[in-house]
């Protein structure tokens, strides 16, 4: 493992663990300006100061992008993006599918991603080129290659309520042609879901780059394919994501168009 590597997941350890005892315990419940549903609490705050304050001790050079920070640039070619709480809205109903999500960026590309959910212990690692691991061994993608067959996740953005439009026909499409699908909550769970084969294809429309900087490199590692809505190469930085086992692509690719129309 990588100096970074292990930095990253003794750190997101450490952050998961503090959520962990944080259940039942909130303070301070906000809503981000402008947007009703979506909930900051003062763990999601410390848990990224204590992640960036462990990071920069070591690196003190290093960009951070953090969701409830934002971004914070320097002259380095690396840049730490992270989610100290993915699933928010189920941490503050202490529902326990939550997790720490730390990615890092070199010159612009995802070089590592950690995973941590302190409530199942589950730790999924990679790094660019190296394979990616649930509490270290090996994972892979599933092999599904039936829609019909497919158990698949997605999740709705926080601007749902104005805009059911298009997100409840892709909605209503999929429980149609796969042969279920969930909605978690964590995005980065979601991720790494498809990455240890647990779900064939998640699709979702507007995530931001802390929920997938560590889970599209896991699945990537794992042998599954990202891309946006119409199989282009995206980056963390468009807002669709569709990442699936591979042999499940087309045919999602082709669910997520006829929805659009
Ligand atoms: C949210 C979760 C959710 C997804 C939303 C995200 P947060 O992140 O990952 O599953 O549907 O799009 O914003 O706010 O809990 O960190
Ligand atoms: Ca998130
Ligand atoms: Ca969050």
């Amino acid at each position: 493992m990588s100096t970074l590597l292990e930095l990253a997941t003794e750190t997101a350890i450490a952050a998961g663990r503090f959520l962990k005892q944080n259940v039942g315990k909130i303070k301070q419940i906000d809503r981000k300006l402008g947007q009703e549903t979506n909930l900051v609490t003062e763990i999601d705050r410390k848990a990224e100061s204590m992640i960036i304050e462990r990071i920069r001790k070591r690196y003190p050079q290093h960009g951070f992008l953090g969701e409830e920070s934002g971004g914070q640039e320097t002259d380095s070619e690396y840049k730490w993006v992270i989610d100290p709480l993915d699933g928010t809205t189920n941490f503050t109903h202490g529902l326990p599918i939550f997790c720490v999500s730390v990615g890092l960026e070199h010159k612009g590309e995802l070089l590592l991603g950690v995973v941590y959910d302190p409530n199942m212990d589950e730790l999924f690692t990679t790094e660019k080129d190296g394979g990616a691991f649930l509490n270290n061994k090996r994972i892979h993608v599933s092999t599904t290659n039936k829609l019909g067959e497919s158990l698949l996740v997605t999740g709705f953005p926080y601007d749902i309520k104005t805009r059911t439009d298009g997100i409840v026909a892709h909605f209503e499409n999929f429980l149609k042609a796969s042969q279920a699908v969930r909605r978690l909550g964590s995005a980065a769970l979601d991720l790494c879901y498809v990455a240890a084969g647990r779900f064939d294809g998640y699709w979702e429309n507007s995530l931001n780059p802390w929920d997938m900087a560590a889970g599209v490199l896991l699945v990537q590692e794992a042998g599954g394919t990202v891309s946006d809505f119409r199989g282009f190469p995206s980056t963390i930085y468009q807002k669709p994501v569709l990442a699936t086992n591979g042999k499940i692509h087309e045919q999602m690719i082709e669910m997520l168009a006829r929805s659009s129309k």
